[in-house]
């Protein structure tokens, strides 16, 4: 069961989709009461239900972005690039004081696989960082496929990078990651960094192409 200090409800932005339903399950699993956040309530709550069913005992429930960012001690921001901007300028107030941790990658995708898309503030962390002037930021979890999160309750073998300016946040980061099976959480640097972070998926995501993979990260020597 997760420890941690001021334990406490872990939101998430987003949540109805793959990547928010796959975490929000396996931090679920690991003892850690889950809010998914939507932009319609209806559909977070049958998405909670339908998950609660499926793994009974877990504490997984559903509400608008809105509650969800109010209610969380941790938020964390799955949706996609595309509404990232004006989902998290809607809610700064809300998320004013919290951790927020963005595994969110800015990705396009043509015939010749995915792409790295031009973010003015450099990445999506640092979008996330100048809209929410009064959240910690920190960002992780890009390279953590939503399918294996989905698929079964064996542990994940992958380590998860995490990048920020504010190093007690990153550690915070690092036991939210590790309390989830067989992931490990390596601070990677500063937010400067996220946008190497967010563009390495491009890769990942030709990897999976082309072995047929779900592919994620060890670091080596550490
Ligand atoms: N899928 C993966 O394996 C994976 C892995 C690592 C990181 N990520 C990152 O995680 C994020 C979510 O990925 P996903 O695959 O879960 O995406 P998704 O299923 O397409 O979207 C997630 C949720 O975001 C909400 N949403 C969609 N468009 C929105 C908009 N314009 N404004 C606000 N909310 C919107 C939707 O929820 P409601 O309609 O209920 O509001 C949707 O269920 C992405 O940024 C992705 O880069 C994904």
């Amino acid at each position: 069961v997760y420890e941690d200090n001021q334990s406490g409800t872990v939101s998430i932005l987003g949540g109805t989709g793959e990547q928010g339903r796959g975490l929000g399950r396996r931090l679920a699993m690991a003892g850690v009461p889950v809010v998914l956040g939507s932009r319609d309530a209806g559909r977070a709550e049958t998405v909670a239900e339908e998950m609660r069913t499926a793994d009974p005992g877990i504490d997984v429930s559903g509400a608008s972005n809105e509650v969800a960012a109010t209610v969380g001690r941790i938020v964390i921001v799955a949706v996609p690039y595309a509404g990232h901007r004006e989902l998290l300028s809607g809610l700064a107030g809300a998320l004013a004081g919290k951790l927020v941790v963005d595994c969110v990658n800015p990705l396009g995708f043509d015939k010749r696989g995915a792409h790295v898309l031009a973010v003015p503030e450099g990445s999506a962390a640092e979008e996330a960082a100048a809209v929410l002037p009064d959240s910690r930021i920190v960002a992780a979890f890009h390279h953590v496929s939503a399918k294996l999160l989905l698929e079964g309750d064996g542990p994940l073998d992958t380590d998860v990078l995490v990048v920020g300016d504010d190093r007690d946040a990153k550690d915070e980061v690092i036991r939210l990651v590790e309390a989830i099976k067989g992931m490990r959480g390596i601070d990677a640097g500063a937010l400067r960094l996220a946008a190497h972070v967010e563009g390495m998926t491009a890769a990942l995501i030709s990897v999976n192409r082309r072995y047929r993979a779900h592919a994620g990260l060890r670091v080596t020597d550490v």
